[in-house]
């Protein structure tokens, strides 16, 4: 089922300095996809973002600068039909699933520029807000400027049963935050940039939108290159945590300002039942004054480092007041659901990732973890199938930074050694953390259900240049009866029918063999389809290859060798 919202961008634009009235653009409010089956769409495309030239960015089926948001359901078997039509190579990664790592998508499953990647999962994670987004090692940066990523709704029967707001578009607002450089001819900067100078809210310059007069829900994501959001009400109003990145909270906590970094979610309520019709106010980034170390509160107003919006308050999206829906949510709950969160005392493994490097200067490495760069080849944890663990990221260094790992949410359990310093803003289920610098900070993990010795998971800054730069290692999840044989020996199988239409289907000379991965290649060698642990009773559609000569790849799981079967497509 596809739902489309289509709210045209009219680009209005704030024309100098001097004129009073402050003109707003209609945000966007990305498409949504719900069901099982997800089919993505990746290509160049072109967006009118502001006046002059149109901006080339990456587009997601119809959406030209992020894509569209998938609404799936907690138990559900999802599968997805990743296609890339961009120019370049390209991953993506489903930021905050519990998910086998060979499907998660991130800088391992590369896919080329023609090849559709078919990842599925049973959907483990409980209602939340998480995301999608690239994760090509070295071209993250570029491709998540160009506005390729989606937002991820999780729903389930515990977030159902409370009275929040859940009609999209209406009362449950996604809200992407991203600032953008431009060069002259009004294309993205992406060079060692790592902040913007103009605001794109949901890919909204000057964004506005009208919301009813009753309790809201936004679900903020912050999916910078590098900024941090300092994010409030202009009248300063409280509003209300009800989930982080991994769902919701025990209860609500309220507030008056939150600190977004980098890959993290908020959802927060506010009340606009007592505000006016026609009144209106706005949601903005009280970032002016921040102290060093904040990513964003550098002076600087150009330059690798500086911004026009460094160290500013700056608006993130104008809110116009309207009429209450029928069945408005007019008041707050006072407690959500109830989380078990892991605690110090259930780990029994620590350990301790430090970052290193990044200091100024000639001949100075850029920041790393213990002072290493992320290498495709190297695995720099091996974490038990199950084991609950306690991970301290010390931050000894010059400068904030956004700490994410795959695979798991966890639970922030210190700040500096000590459980009272984590805010009452980040108490719920984590994947990503702020640690300023000076700081240390743990969190608490189980790393169950998946365990792979293939294929890693990766744990990283989220600050889109410092991960291309190899601020970035990676932990296999390993389960002692797994055996990897370094066997190199033929799997003997084949493929019928071959000739072949529709679908085909595998056969192994042997019972007891099982697939990992398959991969198809046309006659010239350049993959066109990718298939992480195909289920082959279902077989394997190739309706969409074009008429002539394949080579099937396949990787068996016991031996992670490599056998080839060529077939024809008619
Ligand atoms: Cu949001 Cu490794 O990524
Ligand atoms: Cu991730
Ligand atoms: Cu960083």
């Amino acid at each position: 089922m596809t739902k489309s919202i289509f709210i045209s961008l009219s680009v209005c634009f704030i024309v100098s300095a001097g004129l009073k009235a402050q003109t707003y653009n209609t945000m966007t409010i990305p498409d949504t996809i719900s069901g099982t089956t997800f089919n993505l769409t990746l290509k160049d495309t072109m967006a009118q973002l502001r006046s002059g030239n149109q901006t080339i960015t990456g587009g997601i089926n119809q959406n030209k600068f992020w894509g569209p948001t998938l609404i799936m359901y907690k138990g559900a078997n999802v599968s997805f039909n990743v296609k890339n039509k961009l120019n370049d190579s390209t991953t993506i990664h489903w930021h905050g699933m519990h998910l086998p790592a060979v499907m998660d998508g991130g800088p391992h499953q590369i896919i080329p520029p023609g090849t559709t990647w078919q990842p599925y999962w049973t959907v483990k994670n409980q209602a939340s807000t998480l995301w999608y987004h690239p994760h090509l090692h070295m071209m993250a940066n570029e491709q998540i400027t160009k506005g390729l990523g989606g937002f991820i709704i999780i729903r389930d029967a515990a977030e159902r049963a409370l009275a929040l707001p859940r009609t999209y578009g209406v009362d449950d607002i996604p809200v992407v935050l991203t600032s953008r450089r431009y060069d002259a001819s009004n294309q993205f900067s992406f060079t060692t940039v790592a902040y913007g100078d103009y605001m794109l809210t949901n890919g909204t310059p000057s964004a506005q939108i009208s919301l009813p007069k009753q309790y809201v829900r936004l679900r903020i994501l912050n999916a910078e290159i590098e900024r941090g959001y300092d994010v409030g009400f202009s009248d300063n109003r409280t509003f209300y945590i009800i989930g982080n990145d991994g769902g919701l909270l025990n209860a609500p906590v309220s507030v008056t300002r939150v600190k977004l970094m980098v890959g993290e979610r908020v959802e927060i309520l506010v009340n606009l039942s007592n505000d006016q019709i026609g009144s209106s106010i706005d949601l903005k980034a009280y970032n002016g004054g921040q102290t060093f170390g904040f990513p964003g509160g550098e002076p600087a107003t150009s330059g690798q480092f500086g911004s026009l919006l460094n160290n500013t308050t700056f608006n993130l999206l104008h809110i116009n007041v309207i009429a209450a829906t029928p069945n408005a949510i007019t008041a707050l709950p006072s407690t959500l659901i109830n989380n078990t969160y892991w605690t110090a005392a259930d780990a029994t493994i620590s350990r301790t990732v430090s970052i290193t490097d990044g200091n100024p200067g000639p001949g100075s490495l850029p920041f790393r973890f213990d002072n290493t760069a992320f290498a495709f080849n190297t695995i720099n944890k091996t974490i038990p199938l199950n084991s609950v663990e306690k991970w301290t990221i010390k931050n000894n260094n010059v400068f904030g930074h956004a700490f994410h790992i795959h695979d798991v949410e966890f639970k922030i359990v210190e700040r500096n050694g000590s459980a009272t310093a984590v805010g009452s803003h980040e108490s719920g289920w984590k994947d990503v953390m702020y640690v300023p610098n000076g700081e240390s900070v743990s969190f608490v993990a189980k790393f169950d259900d998946y365990s792979d010795d293939i294929h890693p998971f990766m744990y990283h800054c989220h600050f889109a240049l410092h991960e291309d730069d190899g601020m970035m290692g990676q932990f296999v999840v390993s389960s002692s009866t797994e055996v990897l044989k370094q066997n190199k020996i033929e799997v003997p199988f084949s493929v019928y029918p071959n000739p072949a239409q529709d679908k085909i289907f595998i056969k192994f000379e042997s019972d007891a063999v099982d697939v990992y991965y398959i991969t198809v290649y046309n006659a010239g060698g350049k993959a066109v389809l990718m298939l992480p642990a195909p289920d082959i009773q279902k077989g394997i559609s190739v309706s969409e290859l074009s008429k002539g000569t394949y080579y099937l790849q396949l990787m068996d799981v016991k031996t992670k060798s490599m056998s080839v079967q060529k077939f024809i497509k008619n």
